[in-house]
């Protein structure tokens, strides 16, 4: 009796030390772990995170060799960073002008396709073929770069087949390496606007550009060129060198949004300077401005019920006038799709 009491009261002894050693040195490797940054507290903090650690992962070309496979994909890096400079109006190869403009793809895919919302780039190959509503079909991805050649850029289809298409593509596969099957990143596409339900104010559109947007784009809106002489370092927001009406960026809505969770430059994602109000009227602004027209855009939208409700063409499902399509307010169009057929649109 006695010898097993005293059996169990060295066995629970000993469980006291191991469990105390053992948390201290469960704590000890996870305060080492932290210190390298291997764990970050947010990490446990899911809930109040707001994109996906994909985004933290490494997607520096500098660290690939210099194998066959790796020249191509730094190769579409070098377009997606300075595509005018091969692909635009003043390229040195004069038989290859594909951008009408002088815009980069990283001018609006921001950090090299790689910031949270900024239509990051991320996951973007496992989402393809996708159906998409412009065309009302299945597209490939080389389609929808090329939907940005032909419309963000001014330019024209890009061969499918052409190196310059294969380096674009091995870049994208590149930033999608670590995505899921699916492709789908929290913090894709764009950050949420709560659109106001008021037309917009274009006169104080004007003055966000004033005291907010000029800092950089410059009196006129033209931006700034880089010391290369072929890439802007500001962008313009108008004019000949902009995006076409065509484009994603002239729908007031992708434009508030975009802005919102991008501008001014300087800002980080977590701390967004423009209110909801402000970014909607600024976007206004900048899309009542002059920009390349580009033609056909009536074959846009197949099924004209795909089209969103602040695409500034014609023609229409509904009979909202152009001008309500172009500068709201978007809920009395939103409210008949949902009505009518039910259709529930958010741009
Ligand atoms: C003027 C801004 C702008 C430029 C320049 C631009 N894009 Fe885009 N791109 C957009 C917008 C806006 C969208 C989202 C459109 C939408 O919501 O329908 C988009 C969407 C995309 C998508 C699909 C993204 C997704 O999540 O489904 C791909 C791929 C893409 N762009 C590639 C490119 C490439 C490659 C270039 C350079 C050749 C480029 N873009 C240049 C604005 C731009
Ligand atoms: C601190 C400088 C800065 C300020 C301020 C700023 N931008 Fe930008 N903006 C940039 C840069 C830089 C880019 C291109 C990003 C890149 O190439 O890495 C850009 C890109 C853009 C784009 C997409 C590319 C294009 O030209 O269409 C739009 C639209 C835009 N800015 C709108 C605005 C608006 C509207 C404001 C004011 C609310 C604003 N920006 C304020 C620096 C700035």
């Amino acid at each position: 009796m006695l010898t097993e009491l005293t059996h169990k009261n060295y066995k629970s002894i000993i469980r006291v030390i191991y469990g105390y050693f053992g948390s201290v040195l469960i704590l000890g490797i996870f305060t080492m772990l932290w210190y390298f940054g291997v764990v970050s507290f947010e990490s446990f903090n899911n809930s109040t995170d707001d994109f996906d650690n994909l985004f933290y992962m490494s997607y520096d070309i500098a660290q690939l060799d210099d194998s066959p496979e790796n020249d191509i994909i730094k190769y579409g890096y070098e377009l997606f960073q300075n595509t005018p400079k091969y692909l635009g109006p003043d390229n040195e190869a004069n038989d290859e002008v594909f951008s009408g403009n002088r815009l980069s793809c990283n001018n609006c895919h921001l950090n090299s396709g790689t910031k949270p919302y900024a239509a990051p780039l991320i996951g973007i190959i496992n989402r393809f073929p996708q159906y998409r509503g412009r065309e009302d079909k299945i597209g490939t991805i080389e389609e929808r770069i090329n939907g940005c050649f032909e419309r963000s850029m001014n330019g024209k289809i890009l061969p499918p087949t052409s190196k310059e298409m294969t380096a674009l593509v091995s870049y994208l596969s590149f930033l999608s390496r670590y995505a899921p099957e699916d492709g789908k990143v929290k913090g894709q596409g764009f950050t949420s606007v709560k659109i106001p339900n008021r037309p917009i104010d274009l006169d104080n559109g004007k003055q966000i550009f004033n005291n907010v947007c000029i800092r950089c784009h410059g009196i006129n809106g033209q931006g700034a060129m880089s010391s290369d002489g072929y890439t802007y370092e500001f962008p313009p927001l108008w004019g000949d060198d902009s995006y076409n009406n065509g484009a994603g960026m002239t729908r007031v809505i992708t434009a508030a949004q975009f802005i919102k969770g991008n501008m001014p430059f300087d800002n980080l994602y977590e701390e967004q300077k423009l209110t909801d109000e402000e970014a909607y009227d600024v976007a206004g602004y900048i899309n009542q401005m002059q920009r390349p027209q580009k033609t056909n855009l009536a074959q846009d939208f197949p099924n004209i019920l795909k089209k969103p409700v602040s695409t500034p063409y014609p023609p229409y499902e509904d009979d909202f006038s152009i001008e309500q399509h172009q500068k709201g307010p978007f809920q009395p169009i939103m409210e008949y799709y949902k009505k009518k057929h039910k259709i529930t649109k958010t741009k």
